[in-house]
């Protein structure tokens, strides 16, 4: 197998699975992280210690300069990119609108949206047939906040993963026939270090629970294993998706 998978964001919770998960299915892989640096490390390790190919590579998503840096770095590791996983993204702050902070939204949409798709930019550059490369298959993760504008509090938030879903309708089509396939996926809320504060009040987590229609947070494996379903040949005929991965999605 000759698949070398770029994951951003991938030193903890859903990326950090889809790269223990991917590197089992033969995929070489790079671990980008911005500031876990250790914990990145040890994923690598985990995966080389099995027989795997990892590299843990630093860049910062909401800079443009990094973000050409760390897709440079990760083909003079493991090779040309055939697969790539966007799964970097913050919350910014929760909140109600008239107490937004137009620093705060830059850094949300800065990381969210703009590092995404200059991701996407560079993966388009060298995977497009047009550009002389051989294909690939791209997963943005996305949410479900993005479809209902998220529980309350997170419409910024909402709004920076909508962003994500419509940029990848619009760069799905035009890849597609450049042997690209784009797709997104909406997980529901998931236990990972981006929730497990707020998931550790119990009276919260039955709250969540309650609303969503599986009655259960889901788990970060169940999101990389159908992140790694996108990505697979199995796939092959789906593009411009967005699938939800979210116990049946929420009632609010
Ligand atoms: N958990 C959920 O319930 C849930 C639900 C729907 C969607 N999602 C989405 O799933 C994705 C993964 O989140 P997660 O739940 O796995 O949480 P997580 O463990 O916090 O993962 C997010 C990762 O993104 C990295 N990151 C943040 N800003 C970055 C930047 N500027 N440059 C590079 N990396 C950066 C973080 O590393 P640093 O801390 O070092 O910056 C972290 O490793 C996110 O896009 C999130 O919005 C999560």
């Amino acid at each position: 197998m000759n698949k070398t998978l770029l994951i951003t964001g991938g030193a903890s919770g859903i990326g950090a699975e889809t790269a223990r998960r991917a590197a089992s299915r033969g995929y070489r892989v790079a671990i980008n992280y911005r500031s876990r640096g250790e914990q990145a490390r040890t994923v690598a390790a985990d995966i080389t210690a099995k027989g795997g190919q990892a590299v843990a590579l630093q860049a910062d998503m909401a800079h443009e300069a990094e973000i050409v840096r760390l897709f440079e770095e990760t083909e003079k590791a493991l090779g040309p990119i055939t697969h790539l996983v966007n799964s970097a993204g913050i919350n910014g702050r929760h909140g109600r609108v008239e107490d937004y902070d137009a620093g705060v939204l830059s850094t949300l949409f800065a990381v969210n949206v703009i590092g995404l798709m200059l991701c996407c930019r560079e993966a388009a550059r060298r995977m497009s047939t047009k550009h002389g490369g051989k294909g690939g298959a791209i997963v943005n993760v996305s949410s479900m906040a993005a479809t209902l504008g998220g529980r309350m509090g997170s419409s910024a938030y909402a709004a920076s993963k909508g962003a994500v879903d419509a940029f990848t309708k619009g760069f799905a089509r035009e890849a597609a026939a450049e042997g690209i396939r784009v797709n997104s996926i909406r997980p529901g809320m998931v236990l990972t270090e981006m929730t497990e504060g707020r998931l550790g009040d119990q009276a919260f987590r039955a709250r969540i629970e309650s609303s969503i229609p599986i009655h259960r947070i889901g788990e970060a494996h169940e999101i990389a294993d159908a992140i790694l379903w996108l990505l697979s040949d199995e796939a092959s005929f789906i593009a411009g998706a967005m699938l939800d991965a979210s116990g049946g999605g929420y009632i609010i």
